[in-house]
C-alpha cells in the first residue's frame, strides 16, 4: 500500500465521509478485510446507533457484506474538521477525543457487538485502538498522531494486536486507604465470575497474605517471591486450586490462586531493586495465562509500593472499593485515578491501565450517610477540576449524561456473613444466595455483558 499517497490524498479539511472513502477502505484492506468483509453504517442494536463501519474476516459460507453476523472489529470516524470548517482534534485527552472514545464504547457495549473484540477511533490525523472485553473498553495502544513517516508502523502495529484474540481481562483491585474491602471484592468477585463459568485466575500480591489465608490455602514449594526474582523457576508451579468440598463429597474447582507466601514480606527496597524490570515484573510474569483464564484478579497491598505498583502495572483496568462513611478512602480513591494509574500508563506506554468508576462497599442504599458521601465526593470532583483541571466524574458518578445529572453510584451492601465467611475458608457468594445476587450484580454492573 502507498500510504504517502494515500495520506496525500486527504485533504486537511477533510470530513467525516471523506474519511471514510479516502482512508478507511484502504485501513481495513491493510488490516486484512476485503471488501466482502467490511460493512458500513453497521446498526449497533442500541435504538437507531450506527457505528461507521463493522468488519469480520468471511467463512466459507458466511460473508459479513451479506449476513453482517458477528463482527470482530468496528471503527468510528470522524472528520479532520467538521461540516463547517472547524477542526476536529483527537488528541488524547480534548474534548472531541473524549467524546468520541465514549460513543465508541457505546457502540461496542451495545447488544450487537458482542462479539466484537476490537474498536478503532480515527480521522485520518489520530488513530487509537481499543479492546472490548465484556462491559470493559479498554485502549490498546495510545492515541496516535499519525504521519507519512509512521503510517506502516502503526498500522502493522495495529495489525499484529489485532490477529491475537486475549482471552483474559486482568483487573487489580487497589485503593490507596486499607481496609475498604479490597481482599474481600477479589474473592467473591472471583467466585461469582467462577459460578457464571468463567475461568479466574487470583493473583494474591499482599505481603500480608490475607486472601490466601482467608481461603485457607498454602503456597506450594515454588513460590511467587522467588519466580519474582528467579527467572528460570516456572510460573505455573506457583497455582494452587481453590476447590470446594460438599457434603456427598463431591468437590468443585472453583478458581486458581497464585498465593502470596512469607518471602515477600523480606522485600526490602534492596530486593525490589533486584527484580529485573521492576513493576514491570509480574506483568511479564502473569502473560502467559492471558489465553487461559477469562478473569485475573489481583489483590494489592493499600500503599503506594511495589506490590501495589506492580499490580497496576499488570493490570487492564483497576477497581476501586470505598467506603462511603470514610472521607480518606474517597479521598484516596480521587488519587488512584488522577496520580497513580497516569503514572503507570505513563510507564507502560500502551494506553492502559483504566480506572473503573468507584463503589461503595458496605454501605445503605440511600439515606442521610449516603447523602454526606455524594456531597462529599461533588467536592473531590471540584477540586479535581480547578486544581488540575481533571475530570474525575466519570469515575465518581459515571450514570451522569447531558441532561441527567443521575448521581447514583454502585452500592455494594454490607453484610455480616461476607466478613464471617473469611473464618470458614469459603468465599460468602459460595455460601449466601442473598451475597451471591449483590456480588453478581456488581460483576455485571463492571465486567460480564451476557
Ligand atoms: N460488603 C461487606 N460486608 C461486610 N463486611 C465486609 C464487606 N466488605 C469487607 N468487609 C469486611 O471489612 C474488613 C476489611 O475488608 P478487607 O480485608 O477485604 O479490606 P482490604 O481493603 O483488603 O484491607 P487491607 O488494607 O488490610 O488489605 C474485613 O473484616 C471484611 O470482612
Ligand atoms: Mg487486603
Amino acid at each position: 500500500m502507498d500510504w504517502s499517497t494515500v495520506l496525500a490524498n486527504i485533504p486537511p479539511q477533510a470530513r467525516e465521509t471523506d474519511v471514510c472513502t479516502q482512508f478507511v477502505p484502504y485501513l481495513l484492506e491493510a488490516l486484512g478485510f476485503g471488501a466482502m468483509e467490511r460493512a458500513g453504517e453497521f446498526a449497533t442494536g442500541a435504538g437507531s446507533d450506527c457505528v461507521d463501519f463493522a468488519a469480520r474476516k468471511n467463512t466459507a459460507d458466511d460473508v459479513f457484506l451479506f449476513t453482517k453476523n458477528a463482527p470482530f472489529l468496528m471503527v468510528e470516524v470522524k472528520g479532520r474538521a467538521t461540516g463547517a470548517g472547524s477542526p476536529i482534534n483527537l488528541t488524547e485527552g480534548s474534548v472531541q477525543y473524549v467524546r468520541t472514545r465514549e460513543q465508541l464504547k457505546r457502540y461496542l457495549l451495545a447488544p450487537n457487538s458482542k462479539s466484537v473484540y476490537w474498536g478503532i477511533i480515527t480521522n485520518a490525523t489520530h488513530i487509537q485502538l481499543f479492546r472490548h472485553h465484556g462491559r470493559v473498553v479498554i485502549p490498546a495502544t495510545k492515541c496516535i498522531e499519525i504521519t507519512s513517516e509512521n503510517i506502516e508502523a502503526v498500522i502493522s502495529n495495529i495489525k499484529k494486536l489485532i490477529e491475537y484474540t486475549i482471552r483474559s481481562l486482568s483487573v487489580c483491585v487497589y485503593n490507596n486507604k486499607g481496609g475498604v474491602g479490597k481482599t474481600t471484592t477479589t474473592i467473591n468477585l472471583a467466585a461469582t465470575l467462577a459460578t457464571q463459568k468463567k475461568k479466574v485466575l487470583l493473583v494474591d500480591f499482599d505481603s500480608q497474605r490475607d486472601l490466601t489465608t482467608s481461603l485457607g490455602l498454602q503456597p506450594n514449594n515454588i513460590k511467587l517471591s522467588e519466580c519474582l526474582k528467579n527467572r528460570a523457576l516456572d510460573i505455573r508451579s506457583t497455582i494452587v486450586p481453590y476447590k470446594l468440598v460438599q457434603k456427598a463429597s463431591k468437590v468443585y474447582h472453583i478458581f486458581d490462586v497464585i498465593p502470596a507466601d512469607l518471602g515477600m514480606e523480606a522485600f526490602t527496597q534492596d530486593t525490589q531493586a533486584r527484580v529485573q524490570k521492576a513493576s514491570a515484573r509480574l506483568r511479564d510474569l502473569l502473560k502467559p495465562f492471558i489465553n487461559e483464564y477469562d478473569y485475573i484478579l489481583i489483590d494489592c497491598p493499600t500503599q503506594w509500593v511495589f506490590f501495589s505498583q506492580s499490580g497496576l502495572y499488570a493490570s487492564d483496568a483497576v477497581l476501586i472499593p470505598t467506603r462511603h462513611d470514610d472521607l480518606s478512602s474517597l479521598r484516596n480513591a480521587a488519587r488512584v485515578v488522577q496520580e497513580f494509574v497516569p503514572k503507570v500508563k505513563e510507564l507502560r506506554q500502551d494506553g492502559g491501565p483504566i480506572s473503573l468508576p468507584i463503589f461503595f462497599n458496605g454501605s445503605p442504599s440511600g439515606g442521610r450517610s449516603i447523602d454526606l458521601a455524594r456531597g462529599e465526593i461533588e467536592q473531590i470532583i471540584r477540586e479535581g477540576k480547578t486544581a488540575s483541571n481533571f475530570n474525575l466524574a466519570p469515575y465518581f458518578f459515571p450514570k451522569i449524561k447531558p441532561g441527567d445529572e443521575n448521581k447514583t453510584v454502585f452500592n455494594l451492601p454490607d453484610y455480616a456473613v461476607v466478613s464471617s465467611s473469611a473464618f470458614a475458608r469459603v468465599p460468602a457468594v459460595l455460601k449466601n444466595k442473598k451475597i451471591h445476587e449483590y456480588y453478581l450484580a456488581l460483576a455485571r454492573e463492571y465486567f460480564l455483558n451476557d
